[in-house]
């Protein structure tokens, strides 16, 4: 049974489900997973979380296929990408098993909030990492909490499948070189509020990052990876300051499948006159097929899918991850952990 709610129009946005899972760290041991219904937690005033950052999350998504049956995607990827975001910013990691326990329980926990099968829409699944002990100085802390929420979820970009504009801006930074744009701490978020308000602001969907030190090439777009098409190779940029999407990994994986050479390296901005496809990828944006990206500080605009529907690369890519996603074809990498 599904909740009674317009599953079909669901956006991107919060909807208080009916439990959470916790596990805390304390006195040098990870406890038992807890379930709770409440929406609050309870923070020392001085947890490091609240006052250093100490804060790193995922999102991952659990579908309803036809057969009924939830499948979660690459649930592993994620589990070890945490433990990456927590030695960044000398958190307690949370091990692989544990966190693998806590997502399948929260989202069994919530079962009747998976949207069906025909909505198309997904059940979003936000573990996050804080540190809760005490510090004044700056150090890291010595107790920790998982906490895992689910909320059902519509498109992140509103336009859904269909093309979106990109702004470029020089004068923001998302990350630094060597900072912590590669792993998901919550500090690479707030330095980008005041970047996507502007690009929302002006219109555009948001922000397509330069690589803060040369202001020369692609690094991501927004809260997604960016990949583009050129003489039918797929193309996504390398730098040190970008989240390694586990999207972009798997729509890598699945050109190759469908015999789409792919190529990971750095892009300048200029090679974005010559794409024929571009979009942006992630476990929220799916794949958000990109039309333009205005440059605001040089006045260039790039038409980076030629015409005004989705190119047939990002088509292609775009309805064989869905169908992996939702059980519609075999998941030949072994991508689906089936909550049972
Ligand atoms: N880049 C950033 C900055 C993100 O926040 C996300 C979202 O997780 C991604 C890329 C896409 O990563 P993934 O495909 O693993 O969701
Ligand atoms: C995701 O795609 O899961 C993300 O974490 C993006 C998010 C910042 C909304």
């Amino acid at each position: 049974m599904s909740k009674s709610i317009d599953w079909k129009n669901l956006s991107f946005s919060y909807t208080k489900t009916d439990y959470n899972i916790r596990c805390y760290y304390r006195d040098g041991k990870w406890g038992e997973l807890e379930v709770s219904s409440s929406e609050n937690i309870d923070l020392h005033i001085a947890a490091t979380c609240l006052h250093y950052g100490q804060e790193a999350f995922e999102g991952l998504k659990a579908f309803k296929g036809k057969d009924g049956k939830i499948r979660i995607f690459r649930l592993d990827e994620n589990a070890k990408r945490m433990v990456r975001s927590a030695e960044g910013i000398m958190m307690q990691p949370i091990p692989v098993e544990i966190f693998e326990a806590a997502v399948i329980k929260a989202v069994k926990m919530n079962l009747e909030w998976v949207p069906p099968y025909e909505s198309g829409a997904s059940l979003y699944i936000r573990p996050l990492l804080i540190g809760t002990g005490p510090k004044v100085g700056v150090a890291p802390a010595d107790e920790y909490l998982l906490l895992v929420f689910v909320t059902p979820v519509g498109p992140y970009f509103k336009e859904g499948f269909r093309l979106t504009n990109v702004a470029v801006m020089h004068n923001f930074d998302r990350a630094a070189p060597n900072g912590t744009g590669h792993i998901k701490v919550g500090g690479n978020y707030a330095a980008s509020l005041k970047a996507g308000a502007i690009s929302k602001e002006k219109g555009y969907s948001t922000t397509l990052y330069l690589d803060s030190k040369e202001k020369k090439y692609i690094d991501e777009c927004g809260p997604a990876n960016f990949f583009g098409i050129k003489n039918g190779v797929y193309i996504t940029p390398e730098s040190k300051s970008i989240l390694p999407s586990i999207t972009n990994m798997s729509l890598i994986q699945l050109a190759q499948d469908l015999g789409i050479k792919a190529e990971r390296r750095p892009i300048p901005i200029e090679e974005l006159a010559e794409l024929s496809e571009a979009g942006a990828c992630g476990t929220a944006a799916v794949i958000t097929p990109i039309g333009w990206v205005d440059d605001l500080d040089t006045g260039t605009s790039y038409q980076v899918t030629r015409g005004d529907v989705p190119g047939p690369i990002t088509t292609n890519l775009y309805n064989t991850l869905r169908a992996i996603q939702y059980g519609d074809i075999e998941d030949k990498h072994g991508w689906i952990k089936f909550v049972e």
